[in-house]
């Protein structure tokens, strides 16, 4: 059927192949090497470990960037002065209230705490003092932290915008 030709030809193409599938098998395994890598008698560390958050709790909460505390305390008072013009239309820094209530000293401050002005009631059941955080919350998502509240603001979704209108806010005292 076949002649010794046509089973040496079959045969080399055969370990051709082989040896092709070998190489290639074994580039890919320098390139993309898993497991630890025995080099003496040391084992060495994967190049690539996949974080799956089993490990350190520390290593998780930097995964979701800087805490609150972290960015408030490199914020910048004279940043935060430029992101007050979105609070300008309804709100006042010399004592008066607009259409909402004055800001002067709010850090701080007792929530719903202006006298004579008429809050809604969500703001008055929100109660506790307006600290940094309560404050970083409120201005994250208005209508998400107080419920019901008349403040028709969509809310400053840059944590950094936040802190430096907070440490600006914080700069003008009482
Ligand atoms: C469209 C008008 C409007 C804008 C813009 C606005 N606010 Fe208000 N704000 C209000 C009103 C009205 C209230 C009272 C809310 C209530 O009683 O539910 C309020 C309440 C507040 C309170 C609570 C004060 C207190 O005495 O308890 C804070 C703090 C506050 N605003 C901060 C800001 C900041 C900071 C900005 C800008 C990023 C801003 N607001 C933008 C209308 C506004």
């Amino acid at each position: 059927m076949f002649d010794t030709m046509t089973v040496t030809k079959a045969g080399g193409a055969l370990c051709g192949a082989l040896l092709i599938f070998l190489l290639g098998k074994w580039a890919a395994e320098s390139l993309y090497h898993t497991g630890p890598v025995a080099h003496g008698d040391e084992e060495v560390a994967q190049a690539y470990t996949i974080d799956t958050g089993a490990s350190e709790g520390g290593e998780e909460a930097a995964a979701e960037g800087p805490s609150f505390e972290e960015l408030f305390a490199s914020a910048d008072a004279a940043a935060g002065e430029k992101v007050f013009g979105k609070c300008k239309a309804c709100h006042k820094i010399d004592g008066s209230n607009g259409t909402g209530p004055h800001l002067d000293g709010v850090v701080g401050r007792a929530v719903a705490g202006v006298e004579g002005f008429g809050y809604s009631d969500g703001m008055v059941a929100h109660g506790g003092n307006w600290e940094p955080a309560v404050l970083d919350a409120f201005l994250a998502n208005p209508k998400q932290a107080v419920p019901g509240t008349k403040m028709s603001f969509a809310g400053l979704p840059k944590p950094e915008d936040r802190v430096n209108l907070i440490a600006y806010l914080q700069s003008l005292g009482g």
